[in-house]
Order: C-alpha cells, then structure tokens, then sequence
C-alpha cells in the first residue's frame, strides 16, 4: 500500500522500481498495488498514470508485460488524517488480499511527508489495516528524514514503535542501495591485504566526498529548513562512514551488520563547543553569471543562513581508528556531480629512495578510491619504478572499472531497497540506534552553528567549496585527494 501514491517519488522511483522487480521474476501474480492519495480518481485513470510513469522511466509501456503488470494497481482516495476512513482501505485491502492470494503479507510504504508518519501508523494499527494472521509480516517503509535533531526524531520513533516493532520498520537511506556502498563490505571483508591493514597502523584518514553540482532547484522549501548537514551528512554520509568504520561482522547479516555499524558509531566522539566549531564548517553558495546565489533562489529567505555547504572531521574513540581523522565534505553547486571515498594510507617510513644525488620525487602516499558515483570502480595508486634508466619512482595506478553495459544492468537503488523491502532484508537500511547516535553528533554541530551568525556567501559556485573547507584539512598537513585543477 503506497501512502502518497500520487507523489513525485512514487511516479519518478518506486513505480519503476518495482515494475523492474516484475520484469525480473521478483514479483509474479500474488501481489496488489494499492495507491492512496487525497485526490479521487480511478483505477483506470490511476493505472493511467502508472502507464505514464513507467514509460517516462524509458520503459515501454505499451507492452503486454507492462499491461499485466499495471493491471495490479488499485486506487483509493483517503486522507491519511481521516481516522474513520482508514476502514475503506480496509476493505479494500482485504478485498485484494482474497483476490491475490497475499496470504496477509502487507507492506505499508509511507511516501509522504513525515509529519504524517506517525498517525498513520497508528491508524493502521488502531483501525485494524495490519495482518493479524501471525505467520503474515506487516511492514512499514519511510522515507528521510527521519526527524530534524534527536528529540524531534525520537518522538517519532515512540510514535511509530507504538505500532511497528523495530524489525518490521525499513528506513530507506537510498545511498545504502547504490552498488558501491553495498561493494564497501565486499572490499573489505572479502580481501585479506584490504581488511588487514584497514586500521590505524597503515591508514592515515580516510576522505568521504558526496558533491552536487546543481544548486536547491525547486525544493528550497524543504531545503532551507534542513542545510547540507541534516540533509546529507546525518544520513548518507554518518551511514557511509559507519561502513567505513565498522567492525567485520560475525556474519553477513542484518543484525550482525546493523550490531557493528551501531558499535562504531557509538565510540564516535560527540564533539564538545569548541571542538565542533573547529572541526566543522559551512558555506553557502553565492552567485555566478545568470545564476543566482542560494539567497536569490526562487522560495529561499534573503537572509538565509542555510549552509549549502559542510565539511568535517570525525574522530573514532577505538581502537582500530583512534588517531585516524575522517575527512566528510558535501555540497551543492560544486565543481562536479560525484560521490567518492579517498582511503589515503601512511607513508613507508623510510624513504630509501630519497638519498641526497636522487632525482626521485618523494613518496607518494598509496590512496585507494572507491568510486561510487557517476562511475563505479576502484582505484589504487601505488609507487612503481619509472621506466627508464636511472631509478627513479612515481605514483601509478591500478584502476578497476565497471564497464557501461554492466553499469545499465546494476539495479537503481530504490530497486534494490524494494526488493531488500519484500525480502524481509533490512541490512541496507538505517535502525533506530543508528538515527539516533547520527542525531547526537550532528545536533552538537548545529547547536554550535546556531549561535553564529555565518559570513556568507562564502564559496564560488563550481568550486569545491569555502577555503575553509581547505584549511581544516590542511591545518592536520594533509589535503583533499580530489582537488579542482589538481
Ligand atoms: P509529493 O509532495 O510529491 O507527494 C506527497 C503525496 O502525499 C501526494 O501523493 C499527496 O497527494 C499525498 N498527500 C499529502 N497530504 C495528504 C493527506 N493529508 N492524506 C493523504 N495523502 C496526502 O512528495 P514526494 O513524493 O516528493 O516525497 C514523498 C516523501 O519522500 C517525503 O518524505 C520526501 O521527503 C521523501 N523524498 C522524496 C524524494 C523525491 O525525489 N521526491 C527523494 C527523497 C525523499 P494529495 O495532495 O492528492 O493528497
Ligand atoms: C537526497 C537529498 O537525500 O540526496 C538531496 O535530499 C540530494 O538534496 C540527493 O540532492 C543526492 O542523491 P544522489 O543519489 O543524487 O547523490
């Protein structure tokens, strides 16, 4: 059941997620789509709609697979805000349950702004629309975000764990479902020289990059009241970074893996006032040619202070991390669209090349990149001799590309999380305990930031943002690996 069913996630993503799921053998004759939304219409002019997605999604719609598929969608006009109205959907619910044999499974998708979250799972629950069958699941699925610091994201959870255990609820973070998030734990639990020097002995930071080149765009709306931190960092990137910091799991699955991420998270330092206005800064963008500065975007406050911009240090309080930084920068109207992580190893600690008459440029530091976005691979630059006479060394690199035809067959994320979703498979999607330690870390920035009034705008769009950003990483004497103009 898709609450919002009408909403531009559900047409642009979730619709041809699933229809990809069908076209797959993952979802064959015993399911029932059924959208809600305040709007009446149809199941016709609904199916309509779906038609119209899956085509907009470069699908042909007009096929017979498409039409069997479509012919599985059912509407329902319902505001979720209406407690006695929750029975229509009941019936209706249950109407397609008997005709598609669903044996009870349901599966909730909330796609719709969050302040709905809670009623509605409470309605489901109060109103009778989850299985009571006890070999059926009920699940919930949400979208971010999930609160806006802890207090506001923790009401929301007693609100939904009122209804929903904390097994049956998926909080889709859709950077969880891209392939070389997912590849972050096959790198390192599936290869012996990664995984035996992934600590603080042989790494010297690790750089995590997730940059935008568009600006706000139309959701300013939703964006000034949010920024970059909120946006990316306590989300994708405290996920990316827990992967990145994680323990090896005692198996590979959902409990052992959520149990490690938490683990990490938990011995991240929550940085005190004066800490936090050290190791983090913001920028927002100003204005280039015909493009406006953050301040002049349609729906944006002149006076905005929204960063558009952050980047940070983390420190882990272990055993395996202490002393190794974590480098995170995110930003819109950047340089370039691309997600990346920089693992940048220490250096040998002799240079034997580097006697005086040498000609030998110093070490280079050996870096492995994963490259998450727009191409997927990885990257390792070591030293090599050059070839020629002398003995001179350079940095070289050992790339791994996955070519195009692969990449069109990787499954888009919110493919991938549906499916994770009807297997019952919550490894790729964040917990409750992982929310929440986000929160604490990010609320210790925000509060600080609150205080200040910023100086901005502070960063030139196409650029990698505010040199601030720069000096934090240089004041350690290191760099960026990914530098504009490098
Ligand atoms: P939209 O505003 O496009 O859609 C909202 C949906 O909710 C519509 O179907 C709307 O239909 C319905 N709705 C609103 N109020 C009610 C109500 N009282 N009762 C019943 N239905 C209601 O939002 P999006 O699809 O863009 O976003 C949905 C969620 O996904 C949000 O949480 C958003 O933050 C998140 N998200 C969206 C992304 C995107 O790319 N769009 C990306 C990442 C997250 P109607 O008005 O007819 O009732
Ligand atoms: C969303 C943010 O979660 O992620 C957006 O709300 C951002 O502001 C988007 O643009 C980036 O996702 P991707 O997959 O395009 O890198």
């Amino acid at each position: 059941m898709f609450f919002g069913g009408t909403g531009d996630l559900a047409y642009r993503k979730l619709y041809p997620s699933l229809f990809n799921l069908y076209k797959k053998g993952n979802l064959r004759t015993h399911f029932a789509v059924l959208g809600t939304s305040r709007q009446t219409m149809t199941d016709d002019k609904f199916r309509a709609a779906i038609k119209k997605s899956l085509a907009d999604s470069g699908n042909r719609a007009d096929s017979k697979e498409a039409s069997d598929f479509i012919s599985h969608f059912y509407y329902q006009a319902h505001d979720v805000t209406d407690t006695a109205h929750y029975s229509v959907l009941k019936d209706a619910a249950e109407k397609l349950d008997k005709k598609y044999k669903l044996q009870g499974n349901r599966i909730f998708y909330l796609s719709m702004a969050p302040q709905f979250f809670g009623t509605i799972a409470q309605d489901l629950k109060t109103q009778g629309l989850m299985s009571t069958n006890k070999d059926a699941f009920n699940r919930l699925v949400i979208e971010k975000p999930f609160g806006r610091d802890y207090d506001s994201a923790k009401q929301l959870n007693d609100a939904l764990s009122k209804s929903f255990e904390e097994e049956q609820i998926f909080r889709i973070d859709h950077y969880l479902g891209k392939e070389m998030i997912q590849n972050i734990e096959a790198l390192r639990f599936g290869n012996t020289l990664v995984e035996s020097l992934w600590n603080n002995r042989y790494i010297d930071n690790i750089q995590v990059t997730l940059s935008e080149k568009l600006g706000v765009e139309e959701r300013a709306s939703y964006y000034d009241n949010s920024g970059a931190l909120r946006d990316m960092v306590q989300n994708h990137i405290m996920q990316i970074v827990s992967l990145l910091a994680m323990e090896q799991p005692v198996a590979f699955t959902d409990t052992d893996i959520r149990a490690e991420k938490v683990k990490a998270l938990r011995s991240l330092r929550v940085y005190n006032v004066a800490d936090a206005a050290t190791n983090f800064v913001r920028g927002q963008y100003g204005a280039i040619d015909n493009q406006p500065d953050y301040r002049h975007e349609d729906n944006v406050p002149h006076d905005s202070t929204t960063e558009t911009f952050v980047a940070g240090k983390l420190l882990f309080d272990n055993y395996r991390w202490s002393g190794t930084p974590f480098y995170v920068r995110t930003g819109k109207m950047l340089a370039d669209k691309f997600t990346r992580v920089d693992v940048v190893f220490k250096k040998p600690l002799v240079d034997i090349f580097a006697f005086p008459q040498s000609q030998s440029t110093p070490l280079a530091a050996n870096v492995l990149t994963i490259f998450v976005e727009p191409h997927a691979g990885f990257s390792l630059q070591l030293n090599a001799k050059t070839a020629d006479a002398g003995f001179q060394t350079e940095p070289i690199k050992l790339d791994y590309m996955v070519d195009a035809a692969k990449s069109a067959e990787t499954p888009e994320p919110y493919e991938r999380l549906l499916h994770d979703v009807l297997k019952g498979d919550g490894t790729n999607f964040s917990s409750w305990p992982e929310v929440s330690y986000a929160w604490k870390f990010v609320d210790q920035i925000r509060r600080v930031w609150d205080l200040q009034e910023p100086q901005f705008p502070n960063y030139t769009p196409h650029s990698m943002g505010p040199a601030a950003a720069e000096e934090l990483i240089q004041r350690d004497h290191r760099e960026w690996i990914y530098r504009l103009n490098k």
